[in-house]
């Protein structure tokens, strides 16, 4: 999906950032490296910025030096207790900064592993990004980070990007168009960039999978023809194309999820499963 291929590489492609980004940087510059909260809605760069700016403080180490959890995936006091801790009583390698946990969608964790989290924050080294979409986080995590507001992102940011990825994909969008999407986006660009995709007709895919019509399908019919015969990604192309025809707009979100989460090391069918189920409920 194109909110995925557009995900900006580097910090000078986010939009709209530019006095979080600045401070960023300086905190590198500085030497000193916070413990870091980003809060904000959805589709406006949280993710994207905790994740580059892991990559422009420990240059090429950083994959040694970076631990990434979903907390919504992984919320148990036993991963913050032992995955968390076995990486951080170590000091980083090949880098003068310090490892960085990376706690993603952290307001859903559980009191109890805030609990165990902020006990951690407190005995080693290590620094933390926690993202999160509600203020939902333990006090004394809090007042241990440096909290950076993600507000709704303009219109004329969006605006950018949307130009940028149209001029880079060859699509032929009206202004009229554009304007639409900025609008019903509100600020929330994974939104704006997956209403662009769905006003150019969707995907397009080369594969046999196309003779399909996935959301007829059960989830037993569902399982047995699709999950594990076609790559993840393809299987979300194809539902993106149905939910964009019977025009459900309202199930994009769960589909961009699931594409961003495939991405990562996760059990792609399980994601895919999943998203499938959201997409068929009414
Ligand atoms: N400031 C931005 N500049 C450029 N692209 C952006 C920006 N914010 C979001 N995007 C686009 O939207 C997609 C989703 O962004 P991201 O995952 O960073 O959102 P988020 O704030 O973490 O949302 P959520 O709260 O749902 O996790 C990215 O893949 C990227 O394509
Ligand atoms: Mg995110």
């Amino acid at each position: 999906m194109l909110s995925e291929k557009y995900r900006p590489q580097n910090l000078a492609d986010v939009v709209g950032r530019d006095d979080i980004v600045e401070s960023l940087v300086k905190y590198k510059k500085s030497k000193s490296i916070p413990n870091i909260l980003m809060i904000g809605p959805a589709g406006t760069g949280k993710t994207t910025l905790a994740k580059l700016w892991i990559k422009y403080l420990h240059g090429e180490s950083y994959k040694l030096n970076a631990m990434e959890l979903n907390s919504s995936d992984e919320n148990s006091i036993e991963v913050v207790r032992t995955k968390i801790k076995e990486f951080v009583i170590k000091k980083s390698l090949g880098s003068n900064y310090p490892k960085i946990v990376f706690l993603d969608e952290a307001d859903r964790m559980s009191l109890a592993s805030q609990g165990a989290l902020k006990k951690i924050m407190e005995s080693y080294d290590a620094k933390f990004i926690l993202c999160a979409n509600s203020d939902n986080i333990d006090a004394p995590i809090k007042s241990r980070c440096v909290v950076y507001r993600f507000n709704d992102l303009k219109d004329e940011d969006i605006e950018q990007r949307l130009k940028y990825i149209i001029e880079h994909e060859n699509l032929e969008v009206s202004d009229k168009d554009i304007n639409k999407i900025i609008k019903n986006a509100s600020g929330d660009m994974r939104q704006a960039i997956n209403l662009l995709q769905s006003v150019n007709g969707g995907i397009e895919l080369s594969e046999e999978i196309t003779n399909y019509k996935l959301l007829d399908l059960n989830i037993k019919d569902f399982e047995d023809k699709i999950l594990y015969k076609y790559e993840a990604k393809k299987i979300i192309e194809k539902l993106f194309n149905e939910v964009i025809k019977a025009k459900k707009y309202d199930k994009i979100s769960a589909l961009a999820t699931a594409d961003y989460r495939v991405s990562l090391q996760t059990i792609k069918t399980l994601q895919v499963l999943d998203a499938f189920m959201q997409v068929k409920g009414e």
